[in-house]
């Protein structure tokens, strides 16, 4: 809401211009700079948004100083530790915790969208089996828009809420579909008695000639990394949905565009980096060369897993993953393996280090998650995939926010134009 005690003034070329100041519920005031162009004819200058806010939200909120991350006002580590994926995805796309019997209803409509058309199916074969499974997702998940006519017209809330529902459904279906083609074994398809995470678990590890179980404790952690990873604010990713919802696009189409930011290696992709720089790092004994090359700006090192655009602080998603790390651990009888001595070495070494304190650098959510996923059985090549899977509720209840919003227009960032000034064409026998 705006308070019309607090404006902020700025004075151009003499000219000066009054902005209203907006305030949320908590955080930081917003200055209200729409009518800035108009009046003053200045655009702002802020790339990589680092004092932009792009949109008003109620669903998620992050303190980075404090190290804070609500969804819908629930602090993560209660939503994890105390509840589970499913309800968390209710929460975040309908905004209230769901009864009893909002629950059981939710988690049957979900449950009963998880197969994908046949026809999907036989999409598979046409990638390269050494596709990266990313690029497998991106064009899976943009190709359920050619496969669910009937959910495609952002219009109808309806139409809305079954593309919703499907796609929370059917990502793992096509991640599990990913990692099986990647692997060369046979497709397994979704088993509706099993949760959200052991079926998920099930579709991927299950093979036709044996009896496969769900690990009980196994499951728990992929569905505590699932709640973990579900929103994030405005992010790279969720903000590319964001924009490319902005202009109408269907949301099957705006989830694969957020798929395919999360891919880049500072956003989603810094699990499998973070996992191969410990799987590279070794043993214990080579950590301090390693810390002395991430110093080493020339050499264009960075401490995989550390630092973050918001926290500057521990993510308190970092915090949980670890201890949900020595739980898999544990239930795998893995207790020394010696990556996890290597990352928490590592951890301990950057967290009393005056280079990663004066940059109030600390381990963020892909520190532990890539040891824990590797531990579960994964492929580096898959982290990001999960990743997605579990971002996808996030991504699809901003969309839902965006086009619910009367005030909701195309996005179209202005630029600063540095090229060159109005010139004339040289026919090329004169250039
Ligand atoms: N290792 C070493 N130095 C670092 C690191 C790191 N991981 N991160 C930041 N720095 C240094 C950076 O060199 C700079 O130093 P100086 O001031 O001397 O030039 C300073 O810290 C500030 O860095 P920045 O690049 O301006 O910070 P940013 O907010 O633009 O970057 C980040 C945030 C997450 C891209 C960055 O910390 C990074 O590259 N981390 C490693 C990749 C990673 O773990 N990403 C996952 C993010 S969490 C999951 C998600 O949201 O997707």
């Amino acid at each position: 809401m705006t308070d019309a005690t607090k404006t902020a003034t700025i004075s151009i070329g003499g000219k000066t211009q009054e902005l209203p100041i907006m305030q949320g519920t908590i955080g930081p005031d917003v200055v209200d700079i729409a009518k800035l162009y108009g009046e003053s004819k200045v655009f702002t200058f802020d790339p990589g948004f680092t004092s932009t806010a792009a949109c008003k939200s109620a669903i998620t909120y992050i303190d980075g100083d404090e190290g804070i991350l609500l969804y819908r006002g629930y602090p993560i580590e209660q939503l994890a530790m105390e509840g589970d994926f499913l309800e968390s995805s209710y929460l975040l796309y309908y905004g209230e915790l769901p009864t009893p019997a909002q629950r059981k209803k939710f988690v049957h409509d979900i449950t009963h969208h998880t197969m994908i058309h046949e026809q999907m199916v036989l999409f598979f074969r046409g990638f390269r089996r050494d596709a990266h499974p990313m690029a497998v997702m991106v064009a899976m998940v943009g190709a359920l828009s050619a496969f669910y006519h009937d959910s495609t017209d952002i219009n109808d809330p309806r139409q809305r809420e079954i593309a919703s529902h499907r796609m929370i459904a059917k990502l793992p279906t096509i991640a599990a579909m990913t990692y099986k083609y990647h692997v060369g074994q046979p497709f397994v398809y979704p088993q509706n008695h099993l949760s959200y995470a052991e079926n998920f678990l099930h579709m991927c590890f299950a093979v036709p000639c044996e009896e496969y179980k769900v690990n009980p404790v196994l499951a728990k952690a992929m569905d505590r990394i699932f709640t973990l990873h579900a929103d994030h604010e405005q992010n790279a990713s969720t903000s590319t949905v964001r924009l490319a919802g902005s202009s109408g696009a269907n949301p099957f189409a705006c989830i694969a565009a957020g798929i395919a930011c999360l891919w880049g290696p500072a956003h989603g992709g810094a699990n499998e980096a973070a996992l191969k720089m410990l799987e590279e790092i070794g043993t214990v004994d080579k950590i301090p060369v390693f810390i002395e090359k991430v110093k080493d700006k020339s050499s264009n090192v960075r401490l995989m897993g550390f630092g973050h655009r918001v926290y500057k602080n521990y993510d308190p998603r970092a915090k949980i993953l670890q201890a949900s790390a020595h739980e898999v651990f544990e239930a795998l009888g893995k207790q020394d393996d010696p990556l996890l001595d290597v990352a928490r070495e590592l951890e301990r070494i950057a967290l009393s280090d005056p280079y990663f304190i004066d940059r109030k650098l600390y381990p963020n959510v892909d520190f532990y998650s890539g040891i824990i996923l590797r531990a579960l059985g994964f492929p580096t090549s898959m982290f990001t995939v999960l990743f997605a899977l579990a971002r996808t509720v996030g991504w699809i209840s901003q969309w839902k926010e965006m086009i619910e919003d009367p005030s909701q227009r195309i996005g179209r960032p202005r630029q600063l134009y540095v090229g060159p000034t109005k010139r004339d064409y040289v026919p090329m026998g004169k250039r």
